[in-house]
């Protein structure tokens, strides 16, 4: 979506809000957002345009605004309500309207010493506290040994079963926090419904002494169930009906579903409508990652999600990390018409970050849908990708520096080393350093000729070859510092993400908590699945003549 020039129907509009306005004719002309000009011109411009929270440093003057945007860009959050949506949210408002429900992820980080449960009326806090309780007594048999599997020996391998959020963010973290790893536990990971995720898993495991996790909300996800039931079959292979309650544990909200699975009632961990699943790794769906780091770390992640929310809730917006972070997308993806982002760690550890941040972004927020039901015309998230620095240098980098089109990147960067191998952190942090200098101040074409000059071209070479080697520059990047990964880092960075999607969804009106895009999908497999039986060979008259040709060749194939 690039240019909108209909007229608006709905009142709340952003493109109605003065600030809004104000903000299209201050960036009318892009080219007076020169970071470089900015920097000699704004003396304090990096302390002006930094924030501190809990142990991340943010810093956000490498990007395309000045002092006036950020006025602005206030305002416009001012106009939206910004503070009494967020208000909304955290008191339990009904913030998901299509599915009437309330968005109460950040009541899982409370810690238990401040929960209150005078005003618990619907016993939420109760529920969560008691549900940390049930997790860290099972921690504590599976890590003392005390669990054992049904021939009597302990549990050496866990196998998360989940998909979406029921599988991103406890695999995301688990990578994250693997320097903190218990050494008894291995997890593994299964979510696609491609049998070679299974297959290959499954061929490393003994069952005697593999716990599944079936993590699903609904108990009722395709691929979460064909994994899990053919997960059930090759443990049946050598172990008796009633060993499953040793072998396999779930986190749902649907313990009829569960149950019926054979799951025993003990071994459902509670999951609840008001856990969005993209929101979902503070409950017990973090069932994994307490196992593989152990319940202690695992209560970090917890309090370091809940320092977020503090800031969040108390800080004056213009000081507000996650205010500040959904607004830099308000520039990039509506003032600028930038269409997409970039996200890149400069830690290993968050090699999974970008792919758990595309559900938590893409699924949020990736909507053409207002609260109120009209359809918006403006653009809403940008479409989210990025990977780990160095090696996205080597890969995607060149069309940061020289594509055609505007990407914004947040890098985030340990300062310290949790190995402190040779000098490699020096030159990874120096590279990130650079990254983002390079985008900043480019190169221009005489710079590329006295370059090439010096390293012995011709004049009439270095003038040929200069054009290519010329870097625009002035292309916008944030950096998120911390000393180095863990828990409770963690825990602050996702929650950043987390209410930075918030911030985005008020600005555009949008319910950041359901997810009816993904549904058209999952109908239309149930009806195409049918056709590619081998006992099925209804006439394909029905469908289109692309999809057709599909299953016939896949009839033709499974025929042989
Ligand atoms: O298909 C989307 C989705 O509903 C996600 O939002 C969710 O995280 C995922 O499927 C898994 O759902 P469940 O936990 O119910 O299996």
């Amino acid at each position: 979506m690039t240019d909108h020039t209909e007229l608006e129907s709905t009142n709340w509009s952003p493109r109605k809000k003065s600030a809004w306005q104000a903000l299209k004719s201050h960036y009318r002309n892009p080219n007076d957002f020169n970071i470089k000009r900015l920097f000699s011109k704004e003396k304090e411009r990096t302390k002006q345009l930094s924030v501190s929270t809990g142990a991340l440093y943010i810093d956000f003057s490498k990007n395309l605004i000045d002092a006036k945007s950020i006025r602005l860009l206030i305002k416009l959050a001012e106009e939206s309500q910004l503070n009494a949506k967020i208000d909304d949210m955290f008191s339990g408002s009904f913030v998901n309207n299509t599915e009437h429900r309330q968005a109460l992820h950040t009541s899982l980080r409370v810690p238990p010493k401040t929960a209150s449960f005078a005003d618990d009326k619907s016993n939420i806090q109760q529920e969560i506290q008691q549900t940390l309780s049930k997790m860290e007594a099972f921690c504590t048999e599976i890590h003392s040994g005390t669990w054992t599997g049904y021939t009597g020996k302990t549990i050496t391998n866990i196998v998360n079963i989940g998909v979406g959020g029921s599988d991103l963010g406890p695999q995301m973290a688990c990578h994250a926090l693997r320097f903190y790893k218990l050494p008894s536990i291995t997890s593994h990971f299964i979510s696609n419904i491609d049998d070679t995720d299974l297959g290959n898993t499954l061929k490393q495991l003994d069952p005697e002494t593999t716990l599944f996790i079936v993590a699903s909300k609904s108990f009722s996800t395709l691929e979460t169930m064909q994994n899990a039931n053919n997960a059930r079959t090759w443990f049946l292979r050598s172990a008796k009906e009633s060993d499953i309650e040793k072998h396999f544990v779930a986190v749902s909200s649907n313990t009829e579903k569960t149950q019926t699975f054979g799951i025993a009632l003990a071994n459902i961990f509670p999951m609840w409508d008001w856990v969005g699943g993209r929101y979902s790794l503070w409950s017990a769906i973090g069932l994994s990652i307490a196992l593989s780091i152990g319940m202690k770390p695992f209560r970090e992640v917890l309090a370091g999600g809940h320092e977020m929310d503090l800031h969040f809730k108390n800080t004056p917006l213009n000081e507000n990390a996650p205010v500040l972070l959904g607004l830099m997308g308000i520039v990039y993806g509506n003032m600028l018409n930038t269409q997409s982002q970039a996200i890149i760690p400069y830690d290993e550890n968050l090699a999974l970050f970008p792919s758990y941040l595309q559900q938590l972004e893409m699924e949020s927020i990736g909507k053409r849908t207002a609260v109120d039901g009209t359809t918006i015309n403006y653009q809403t998230c940008q479409i989210l990708w990025g990977g780990t620095g160095t090696n996205s240098q080597h890969s995607f980098h060149q069309i940061l520096h020289q594509g055609t089109q505007l990407c914004s990147v947040d890098f985030i960067l340990p300062l310290d080393s949790q190995y402190d191998i040779g000098d490699q952190h020096r030159y990874l942090v120096a590279n990130c350093l650079a990254q983002s200098n390079a985008l900043m101040n480019g190169k221009t074409e005489e710079e590329a000729i006295s370059e090439l000059i010096n390293s012995g071209s011709s004049d009439e070479e270095a003038k040929k070859l200069a054009p290519h080697k010329v870097i625009p520059g002035n292309k916008p990047s944030t950096l998120i510092c911390y000393e180095k990964m863990n828990p409770r880092i963690l825990g602050q960075l996702i929650a950043l993400y987390e209410h930075k999607v918030y911030v985005q969804s008020v600005i555009w009106g949008i319910n950041p908590f359901d997810q009816w895009g993904v549904e058209l999908g999952k109908q239309l497999c149930d009806s195409v699945e049918p056709y590619l039986r081998a006992d099925n060979n209804i006439p394909l008259t029905d469908i289109d003549p692309s999809t057709a040709e599909i299953i016939s060749r896949y009839r033709k194939l499974q025929s042989k």
